[in-house]
Order: C-alpha cells, then structure tokens, then sequence
C-alpha cells in the first residue's frame, strides 16, 4: 500500500516503529514523475525494505526569473504511478510546513563545487537544493538515498554534503533514462515545441560524437581537448541550441590535469533549446 503524508511529525512516526529492522530509502523528487524516477524507485526496492518518495517544488532552489510558478505539479498523477511501481510512502509537504520561514536564515552552503558549470548561470541553485536535501535527509533519516545521474553536479554535491555532514547514509547513483530517441528524460521536455523536440536528441549526439573522440585517444593536452570542445560546442549551436556549457572534467567534477594513463572523466552538458534548458552527460573511461 502506498500513502502519502503531508507533515513532517505524522512521516515521522509512521517510520519510527519501522527502523529496528527495515531499511529505508529515499528518492527526492520534484514531481512531474517520469520514467527517470521511476528507475530510481525501482533501484531504491532493490536495495532498502520501505522506499519513501518525496515531492516537493523546492522554492528555495529556484533562482529570480526561473520557472517556480510554471513548474508541472501534477501529484495525482505521481500517486497514481507510485501505487504501480509499490513505493511505500509519499511525503507531499506544502513549502509552510518545509520552511516555517521563507526564505530560511539558516544555509547549506556547498562552495565551490556549486559555482562552476551549472552553477555558472544558476548560482544559488546547489545551495538550495542543499538546504532541502539535509531537511529531507533529516526528517527521513533513510538508510540509503537514491539519485538521478543525469543531474551528475547535483548527485557530486549530495556526495560531499553526505561527507561533510556526516549523514550515516548509502548514496546510489541511478543510470540516466533516455527517450528511444536518446533524448534524456526531464520534466523540462514538455517546454519543447514539436520542432524544437524533434531536434533535442542532437544534444546527446554531439556528446556521444566527444566521447568517442576521446575514447580514441584524440584529447593528448589541454589544447587538444579544448579544442576538441570547441568543435562540439560548435556543432550543438549549429542545431539550434544555445550552448550554456561545455565541459569534460575528472568525474569528482576537479578539472582535468593528467591526460596520460587511464582517466575517468565525465562530459557535461547544458544547453537552451527554446524555452527548455536541457542537461546531459556522458561518464567516458580511457
Ligand atoms: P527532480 O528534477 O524531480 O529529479 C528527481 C531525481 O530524479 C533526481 O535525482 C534526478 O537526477 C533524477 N532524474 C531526473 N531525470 C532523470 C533521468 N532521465 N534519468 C535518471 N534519473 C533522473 O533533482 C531534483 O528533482 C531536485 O533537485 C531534488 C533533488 C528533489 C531536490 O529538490
């Protein structure tokens, strides 16, 4: 059975009595749930007995003039799915009940891994979503958390704020899920026109053309890669996005220093396509 609760005091106590011998996950949501979510509550029963999914719009990590009142909040929907997929509990609060006072004076701040690629242009956004994954995190207190590669800097940052905070949590990184197209899903896809999403899948096109081009030994030095970046950033705008960024980088998310050897690295990717800001990334192991 699945059921949904509202107040932090009433999830709390329909999962006290249940922690001396389950194991519990959490999958933080924003809503809107598509078959990327549902992986994750599909990863998160394989590895916990009672699997908590939470939905909420988190204001906080929305910047000035980014789509907080636009975002599709469709909880109906979302319960209807996670009764299917048997998730135990949906925790659906209302912002009062997450941030008694809005905005929160206290911060979680996350430094310098929260300034660089998406937070180039989305600054305060890795900050926000520290705040509601410690609150979440707190109210919880699940054995095991589950989250989305496809937003790889957010799941980098929930890493060192697992270690810094010393959270006594398992943290699992769920493969990204992809249209047949290979468009990665997101809830942003439906600010697409029909053209515009017939040309989305371009974007992981031109990131599968990178990775290949690396894989085969091409970025010898930082000039090589750069330029190897370029040619891409290059390409994608030639498709009519608008590139944000483009960057390869160690897969702790450090910049690259050592292009000799075996290298793990990882290409990230954000780019405006109409009204959509779409994210994409490709894990490249040489
Ligand atoms: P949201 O965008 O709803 O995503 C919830 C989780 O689903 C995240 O861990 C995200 O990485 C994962 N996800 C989204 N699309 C995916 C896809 N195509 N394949 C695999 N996983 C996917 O991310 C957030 O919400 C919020 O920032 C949150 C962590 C809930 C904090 O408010």
């Amino acid at each position: 059975m699945t059921t949904t609760y509202n107040s932090i005091k009433s999830l709390r106590e329909a999962l006290k009595p249940l922690r001396a011998d389950k194991k519990i996950a959490l999958v933080p949501t924003m809503g809107n749930l598509h078959q990327g979510h549902i992986s994750l509550v599909k990863l998160a029963k394989q590895h916990a007995d009672i699997v908590v999914v939470s939905i909420f719009v988190n204001p906080t990590q929305f910047g000035v003039g980014e789509d907080l009142d636009s975002y599709p909040r469709t909880l109906e929907a979302d319960t209807e799915k996670l009764i299917e997929v048997e998730a135990d509990y949906i925790f659906a609060p209302t912002v009062d009940e997450m941030y008694p006072i809005m905005p929160p004076p206290t911060q979680v701040l996350a430094g310098s891994i929260s300034q660089m690629l998406c937070g180039k242009s989305r600054p305060t956004h890795f900050d926000g979503v520290g705040i509601v994954v410690t609150k979440l995190f707190n109210i919880v207190q699940p054995d095991v958390a589950i989250f989305g590669k496809k937003d790889y800097q957010q799941l980098a940052i929930i890493k060192q704020l697992v270690r810094d905070l010393s959270f006594d949590i398992q943290l699992i990184g769920g493969p990204i899920v992809r249209a047949e197209d290979g468009l990665a899903l997101s809830s942003r896809n439906q600010y697409l026109t029909e053209t515009e999403r017939a040309a989305a899948p371009e974007l992981h096109k031109a990131v599968q053309d990178l990775a290949v081009k690396l894989q085969s030994g091409r970025a010898t030095s930082e000039t090589a890669l750069q330029s190897l970046i370029e040619e891409s950033i290059t390409a994608i705008n030639a498709k009519g996005f608008k590139v944000d960024y483009l960057e390869v980088r160690n897969q702790d998310l450090t910049p690259i220093t050592e292009f000799a050897g075996k290298q793990s690295w990882v290409i990230a990717v954000a780019a405006w396509l109409g009204k959509a800001r779409l994210l994409d990334n490709q894990e490249v192991d040489i």
